[in-house]
């Protein structure tokens, strides 16, 4: 078992990693919550008859009335109508404030639920069970939580951090390739961001068996960064920024392919190669680095560019006609392992994405 610590001053929580703990939820929750009588499960589609019923049972056996609550799996469960239906779904369960929700499902399941347990009676204990990569590393770390509306992604949500994670490797076998590789944009980012031994680590696995071989010290590596980061700044002022490599320009990408023709992941994978291009045309990255993280992620079969128009550009930076917010806060790369903030005109990040040739 690898354990870590998020230490946030009254909101501390462990992180578990190992595998085959799905079928130990029970007696994980029971030492997390020892008062908690009723558990609401909340799950996907797609998660439900693959887990379901295992993390059902291990609860049962630890004492829980436990009951699973399965939404459509996809991004389009994150709305305002399918919260209201869990909390009145929750309420029908008869939860109470010592009970607790749980999310076993991907990071789209875990906002979902997290701001349910966040904001029904006016918050409960939550219990993360990522089923993901891409939420193991990342979206069940850190609490933030949230739902879509119309004029966006994640418009509405709290900060809210779980009682407990709990991660098991092995979930990650029924996980399609695709998806898989969506979560290991996100891992290598956190490679060039912070590790430069785990970022060559990562480059001398370029499969998904290799990397399932190890990956207790992925997850586990990638958690700690996120923990360090989150402890430094957990309502996202500062240092959690750093995050955002590769992000800004993925987002221009995500928008310019009305956020269907990219995943996120493939879309954060080419915005870290055209981040990593413009720190060095901006003097501070170092020339080889783009082409060490091109290679990181070509070998794994992912997108190393996309382009878009510069209006999706523009738009996607907050630039309008008149040149208002005239600067922007980039995440760059000093040298793979470290990020910095660099600041700069809007103006001059559309011309050097321009000589790019990453333009439509
Ligand atoms: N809160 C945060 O800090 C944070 C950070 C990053 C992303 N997010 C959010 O996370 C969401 C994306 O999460 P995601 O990529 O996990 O997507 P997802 O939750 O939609 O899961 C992807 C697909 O995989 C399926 N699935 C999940 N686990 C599986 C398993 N073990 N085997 C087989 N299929 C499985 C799901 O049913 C779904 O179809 C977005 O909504 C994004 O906004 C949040
Ligand atoms: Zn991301």
């Amino acid at each position: 078992m690898k354990t870590l610590t998020v230490a946030l001053p009254g909101r501390e929580y462990d992180i578990l990693i190992q595998r085959g703990l799905l079928s130990q939820a029970g007696e994980r929750i029971r030492a997390a919550l020892p008062r908690a009588r009723k558990l609401a499960v909340v799950t996907d589609s797609h998660v439900e008859p693959l887990y379901g019923k295992t993390v059902l049972d291990s609860l049962a056996a630890s004492g829980f009335e436990a009951r699973l609550f399965s939404v459509p799996a996809g991004e389009a469960s994150k709305n305002p109508s399918q919260l209201a239906q869990l909390w009145e779904d929750f309420m029908d369960f008869g939860l109470t404030r010592t009970d607790a929700v749980a999310a076993l499902g991907g990071g789209v399941v875990g906002d979902l639920a997290g701001f349910a347990a966040a904001t029904i009676l006016r918050g409960v204990p939550f219990v993360q069970i990522p089923t993901t990569l891409l939420a193991q590393v990342d979206s069940s770390v850190g609490g933030k939580v949230a739902i879509d509306l119309k004029a966006g992604k994640n418009l509405a949500g709290a900060f809210y951090q779980p009682k407990l994670v709990l991660m098991d490797p092995e979930v990650l076998n029924t996980l399609a390739l695709p998806q898989f590789m969506d979560g290991m944009s996100e891992v290598i980012k956190y490679g060039c961001i912070w590790d430069a031994g785990f970022f060559d680590f990562l480059t001398a696995r370029p499969s998904k068996p290799e990397l399932m071989a190890d990956i207790e010290r992925i997850l586990y590596t990638c958690c700690d960064i996120k923990r360090q980061v989150v402890m430094e700044d957990e309502l996202d002022t500062g240092l959690r920024m750093i995050l955002n490599f590769g992000h800004t320009l993925g987002h221009a990408y995500e928008l310019a392919g009305r956020y269907t023709q990219w995943s996120h992941g493939e879309a954060v994978a080419a915005g870290m190669c055209a981040a990593a291009k413009l720190g060095a045309a901006l003097g501070v990255t170092p020339g080889d680095v783009p082409g060490r993280i091109e290679a990181a992620l070509g070998a794994l079969g992912q997108v190393t560019g996309l382009s878009c128009s510069m209006e999706e550009y523009a738009a996607a930076i907050g630039l309008d006609k008149k040149g208002a917010g005239a600067d922007i806060t980039l995440i760059l790369l000093d040298k793979i392992g470290h990020a910095v903030p660099h600041t700069l005109p809007k103006a001059e990040l559309l011309r050097l994405l321009e000589s790019f040739h990453n333009v439509l």
